[in-house]
């Protein structure tokens, strides 16, 4: 996904937040501790267990994967987010010029409630889950991340859409000031992503607002991104300032930039390879064999293994064709 690489510079973050707001904001903060109590075999694997704040307890989570979950540090250095860079360790390096409190939604489209949305508005601290993912990426490795967030269904039905709303758009904060790596044309800024509406109201993808247990980082797409489980990463748009509901299939980043390799679904399918590179298999990010293991591989599975809750959306479709 590689396209060119920028020169470096450093930007301050010069903003201060209004008390009010800031008071909402350590409330969604606090409501990530959900549920507290001992860590879970699933979420041990961090190499910080000296992170602060509360211990997560997925026990009760019907959405789990019982392998050890990607290293903390691994989750928060090794990224894709062309806006800081396209070198995977740009984001964590250069996202802190990002300034992400105050922030607000647009909402645009065809839906009963559009207009703009302080975050705090949009995110009910009392509606956050603790769900273990796995995240495919297109270049064929993979993480197991304890997220927490909002189901996307249950934010989308609040701006009630019409029967008009067939997909549903999202864009990406776009800030030449705080994101360097946009000061390029590495993709055509904004970044954009989308789904089918009733991709989009499944109960798997999830926007959000933390991981493991604490808020999300500014590299891994805060204060809220989109996480879409059985599509690959660059579905889960990070960042996220627009939520659009459109009758046509929204333009997305990825399929703009280059269409014969990346198409609208997206869906993690180990049967079709990317035309540079077979899709059969992942490399496990910090997994048992270690970070550049060739060991550390397993098979892909289709849908990423969440085939249980999504195939049926994909019925009599031809998955080669609407790739
Ligand atoms: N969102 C934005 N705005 N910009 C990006 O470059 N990269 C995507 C996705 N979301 C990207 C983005 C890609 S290619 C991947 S693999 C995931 O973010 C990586 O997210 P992670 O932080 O969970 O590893």
């Amino acid at each position: 996904m590689l396209i060119r690489r920028p020169k470096s510079w450093e930007l301050k973050e010069n903003q201060t937040t209004p008390e009010k707001l800031y008071m909402n904001r350590r409330q969604i903060i606090a409501g990530l501790g959900l549920a507290s109590g001992a860590v879970t075999s699933c979420a041990q694997a961090t190499t910080k267990p000296d992170i602060p704040g509360r211990k997560l307890d997925f026990s009760s989570s019907k959405y789990k994967i019982d392998e050890p979950s990607t290293p903390y540090d691994l989750v928060t250095s090794y990224n894709n987010f062309y806006e800081f860079g396209t070198d995977k360790s740009d984001p964590a390096k250069y996202a802190h010029t990002l300034i992400t409190d105050p922030w607000s939604i647009e909402v645009e489209g065809h839906a009963a409630k559009t207009g703009t949305f302080a975050l705090e508005d949009i995110i009910r601290p009392e509606e956050q889950e603790e769900r273990i993912y796995r995240l495919r990426c297109v270049e064929a490795w993979s993480m197991v991340i304890p997220w927490v967030g909002v189901p996307l269904h249950k934010v989308l039905a609040r701006f009630e859409p019409t029967s008009k709303a067939k997909y549903v758009q999202f864009v990406t904060k776009f800030e030449p000031k705080q994101m360097r790596g946009t000061r390029w044309p590495a993709l055509d800024w904004p970044y954009l992503e989308g789904l089918r509406m009733d991709e989009a109201m499944n109960e798997l993808p999830l926007l959000a607002t933390g991981l493991y247990g604490h808020e999300i980082p500014k590299q891994n797409g805060a204060p809220l991104r989109l996480v879409v489980p059985w599509k690959y990463g660059f579905k889960s748009i990070k960042s996220i300032v627009k939520i659009r509901f459109v009758e046509e299939e929204p333009k997305t980043s990825w399929k703009k930039s280059a269409p014969r390799e990346y198409g609208f679904y997206s869906n993690v399918n180990p049967l079709i390879d990317h035309p540079r590179w077979s899709q059969a298999s992942e490399r496990v990010l910090g997994g048992a064999a270690g970070f550049n293991s060739v060991f550390s591989r397993r098979p892909t599975d289709m849908f990423n293994g969440y085939g249980d809750a999504v195939a049926s959306l994909y019925a009599g479709m031809d998955l080669k064709r609407d790739y």
